[in-house]
């Protein structure tokens, strides 16, 4: 016998993520408790996109960074999946931003709301005099060390990359996690890997940042069940632009 469900009714619109879970479906079973309501001018795509990249880019800025109004925040990776939700979770947060991204994308970025981009085909955002207090790392291009050179004194370095277990770049990813994770007891501007969590709470105030217009998910590509392996293959090439969705 299934437990009751409470908070919603037969027929709501919800979205959320299977914790743990994943897939793609027309039908899955979820617990409720994964589940928030989708306000009815929030397409499912738009929903779908929030739960893992938006949820990733609130907790490495908030949670993890404590980032504050006027500080200044470098996001490499910007017009990614989760770079493309952190540029406009630290505006709204009222931080200066500076998006690294390439050519095709500074267009793309600076729509966001960055304050400044860095096209990373033509500049190091390494190089240059220490200028930024939280650099949320997205891409693992540099070294943690030479990515922690443009931190002001009392900055933080947020790794937040190779973390996905099932993606041909693991091994690497996993090296570079323990690296960060032995470099944070001893180095203060060095901070620790983290897995984002789809927290109901942080999904309802994304939604709502969606709603009211102050949060636009972008979705690069959309593709059909039947191509989900080619969504896949997108979203793996590691250069897609915002989030990729299937649609059911
Ligand atoms: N902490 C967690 O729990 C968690 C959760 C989800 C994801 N992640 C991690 O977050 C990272 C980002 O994921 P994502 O889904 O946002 O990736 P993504 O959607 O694949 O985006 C990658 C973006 O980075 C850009 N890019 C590639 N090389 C770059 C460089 N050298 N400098 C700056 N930008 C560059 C690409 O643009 P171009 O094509 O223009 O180069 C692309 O738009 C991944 O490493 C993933 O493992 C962590």
């Amino acid at each position: 016998m299934g437990r009751r469900v409470t908070g919603f009714r037969i027929g709501d619109e919800v979205f959320g993520s299977n914790v743990g879970g994943g897939g793609l479906a027309e039908v899955a079973a979820v617990p409720s408790k994964h589940l928030v309501s989708k306000p009815p001018n929030v397409s499912h795509e738009q929903a779908a996109a929030i739960p893992v990249a938006g949820c990733t880019a609130l907790q490495g800025l908030g949670d993890r960074g404590r980032l504050t109004k006027g500080q200044r925040v470098l996001i490499t990776g910007a017009s990614g999946g989760v770079g493309s939700f952190a540029v406009q979770i630290a505006k709204s947060f009222g931080a200066e931003v500076t998006g690294v991204c390439s050519t095709r994308n500074l267009d793309l970025v600076k729509s966001l709301g960055a304050d400044h981009v860095i096209d990373y085909t033509v500049e190091d955002f390494t190089q240059g005099e220490p200028r930024f207090d939280l650099v949320l790392d997205n891409v693992a291009s540099h070294s943690l060390r030479q990515a922690r050179r443009v931190l002001v004194p009392g900055g933080k370095l947020i790794p937040n990359s190779g973390l996905e277990l099932r993606s041909g770049r693991t091994l690497g990813g996993v090296g570079r996690m323990l690296a960060a994770l032995t470099a944070s007891a001893f180095i203060r501007k060095q901070g620790r890997p983290y897995l984002s969590l789809s927290k109901p709470a942080d999904l309802k105030r994304l939604v709502a940042m969606v709603a009211e217009g102050t949060l636009a998910p972008v979705i690069g590509r959309t593709f059909g069940l039947s191509d989900a392996a080619e969504a896949m293959r997108n979203l793996e090439s590691r250069h897609a632009q915002g989030k990729v969705v299937v649609t059911v």
